[in-house]
């Protein structure tokens, strides 16, 4: 009864703010099944792919690579192969890449792009970036710049697909990270090297830095699309939600977006108080 009142209380109070039941702050947040949530998020991606493709536009979307996005790319290769969704019109921005890492090695983020996206779509090779993983390190910073301003070039990210690392990571922006940080190289966090040891047989052959996309870079987006699924995101995913906004956990950085959507399977949401 008392679990009754206060929802009823949630939802009026909701309303009376303006906000919808299941917002956050800003963050919209959505908690559905993984099949659900893939199918969603690929048709908001392909219904924008289509407005910018009507209006004779080019389409901006900023991609993650790991677990997380998977599901994603399939569904969009599925609407590309039976639903005649066109990817001619379409740009994109990856949000990271290991130092040093030749494109062809079987974790760059370069291969597992071209795995599960690029080589299935009809995306134009040269409308495709990701930081470039064998750039000398006296380089990097001029090659973060030209990142910065192919993607400023470009009109900036409409979508930016995000999962979230167990420290809080959003792209490779990990915790100390500022709001106002851009494309850059960073030291990978010790749990981030730990979860990718068993990509690289053992944590040793894990590289120890990476180029990143920025937090302000990220957070330029016209939309943020933030995806986690399973119980070992799910108190991360409370901080970075219902915690507060601090470089300690860059995801949390999001509750200053205007428009992020969050979806999480249930076991991912269960750390959540709201
Ligand atoms: C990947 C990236 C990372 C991952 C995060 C979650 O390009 O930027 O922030 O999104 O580490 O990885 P998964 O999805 O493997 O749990």
């Amino acid at each position: 009864m008392f679990g009754y009142f206060s929802a009823a209380k949630r939802f009026l109070k909701s309303l009376s703010s303006g906000r919808r039941p299941g917002d956050r702050g800003r963050l919209i947040v959505r908690v559905v099944a993984r099949e659900e949530a893939n199918a969603l998020v690929a048709a908001e991606i392909a219904a924008l792919i289509r407005a910018r493709t009507a209006a004779g536009k080019p389409c901006v979307l900023g991609l993650a690579t790991g677990s997380t996005p998977t599901g994603i790319y399939a569904e969009l290769v599925r609407l590309h192969r039976e639903e005649n969704l066109s990817f001619a019109n379409v740009v994109t921005f990856n949000l990271d890449e290991y130092l040093p890492m030749g494109p062809e090695e079987p974790q760059s983020y370069h291969r597992f792009m071209h795995e599960h996206l690029f080589d299935h779509v009809d995306l134009r090779p040269g409308n495709t970036h990701l930081p470039d993983g064998m750039v000398p390190v006296g380089q990097v910073t001029d090659a973060c710049a030209m990142y910065e301003r192919q993607i400023r070039e470009a009109g900036w990210v409409d979508i930016q697909l995000l999962g979230i690392g167990r420290t809080g990571h959003i792209g490779f922006n990990e915790p100390g990270s500022a709001a106002d940080s851009r494309t850059r190289l960073v030291d990978l966090h010790e749990t981030t090297r730990l979860d990718a040891a068993r990509d690289f047989s053992g944590e040793a052959n894990v590289p120890r830095t990476a180029v990143t996309m920025g937090v302000a870079t990220i957070l330029e987006a016209r939309q943020v699309i933030l995806m986690a699924f399973g119980e070992a995101k799910a108190a991360v995913v409370a901080r970075a939600v219902e915690g507060p906004v601090t470089s300690a956990v860059p995801a949390s950085f999001l509750q200053t977006h205007p428009n992020t959507m969050v979806v999480l399977d249930e076991p991912a949401a269960t750390g959540l108080a709201r």
